[in-house]
């Protein structure tokens, strides 16, 4: 039987990307996937995407970075199907024209970052815990980033955003353990996505050339694919990790493991 069948899940940023893959991946295995995402148009091709699969994707517009559009994402899941199973805080955004050293950095593109990659998570899961809640239980898994762990020069908000992100896992982990409900998150490496090629261009660079470059930076030798974290997400939501809250794992081709100092 498919290993989600019938659980209801949100995906934030769910339309493109490391957001589509996971939503493909939950309604191959039979569930039914919210997708909340601006993007409206590839919105419209993940519904379409997903006829024939075991279970189903929803398309619902959302700015996740908003307290109201948050809320009827969970209303919508409760009304269709009776709660929220899984919440796959994914969305994040890494503009190119934020690549600045702090002190050049605006406040309000500051403040863009931090609502859309960290105060969404604090949203969604502020209106997702008491429908979990009620539910007898949930997983929380959110998409943080090997720059929460280790940083690059010019990524003040970004890394500031997934470094909050990853403590915002633990807190939660812990404040929700006694209710059954679950908080993990992935941190990809670098992760062939429209996000990759917003970054070559914000380089001046060809894909191509970015992809072999960062390739080569991954001990593994290429960079991800959005299935290769798709698959580590549908495992953590899954029972097989019951006995784990409040950790993060590297989807990242090897690159947390190497030193500065390691040759190749
Ligand atoms: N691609 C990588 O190399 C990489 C590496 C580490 C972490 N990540 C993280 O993985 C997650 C997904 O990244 P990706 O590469 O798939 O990005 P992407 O830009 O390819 O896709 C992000 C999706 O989020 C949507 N989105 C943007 N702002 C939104 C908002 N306010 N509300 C709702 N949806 C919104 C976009 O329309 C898009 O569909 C992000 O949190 C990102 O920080 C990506």
């Amino acid at each position: 039987m498919a290993e989600f069948k019938d659980k209801a899940v949100i995906v934030t940023g769910g339309a493109k990307g490391i957001g589509r893959g996971i939503c493909l991946a939950f309604a191959r295995e039979g569930a039914r996937v919210l997708c909340a995402d601006v993007d409206e148009k590839a919105g419209a091709q993940i519904e379409k995407e997903a006829a024939g699969l075991e279970g189903l994707i929803r398309f619902q517009p959302a700015d996740a970075s908003s307290s109201a559009d948050c809320q009827s994402l969970v209303h919508s899941a409760t009304q269709q199907w009776g709660g929220v199973d899984v919440l796959c805080n994914n969305v994040g955004i890494q503009p190119t024209d934020s690549y600045l050293p702090a002190h050049e950095l605006s406040e309000e593109k500051w403040d863009r970052i931090m609502d859309v990659n960290l105060k969404s998570a604090f949203l969604m899961t502020k209106y997702c815990v008491p429908v979990m809640k009620e539910r007898g239980g949930g997983v929380i898994i959110n998409t943080a980033s090997v720059q929460g762990l280790q940083s690059a020069k010019g990524v003040s908000a970004y890394a500031a955003s997934k470094g909050g992100l990853l403590s915002l896992t633990r807190q939660l982990a812990l404040e929700y353990a006694a209710d059954h409900i679950r908080v993990l998150a992935v941190n990809p490496g670098t992760i062939d996505t429209p996000l990759v090629d917003e970054a070559a261009r914000g380089m001046g660079l060809k894909k191509e050339d970015l992809v072999d470059a960062w390739g080569k930076a991954h001990p593994i030798g290429r960079i991800g694919q959005p299935e290769d974290v798709a698959n580590v997400v549908l495992f953590l939501a899954s029972d097989k990790t019951s006995f784990m809250t409040g950790e993060y794992v590297c989807v990242d081709g090897g690159m947390m493991a190497k030193g500065s100092w390691a040759g190749d």
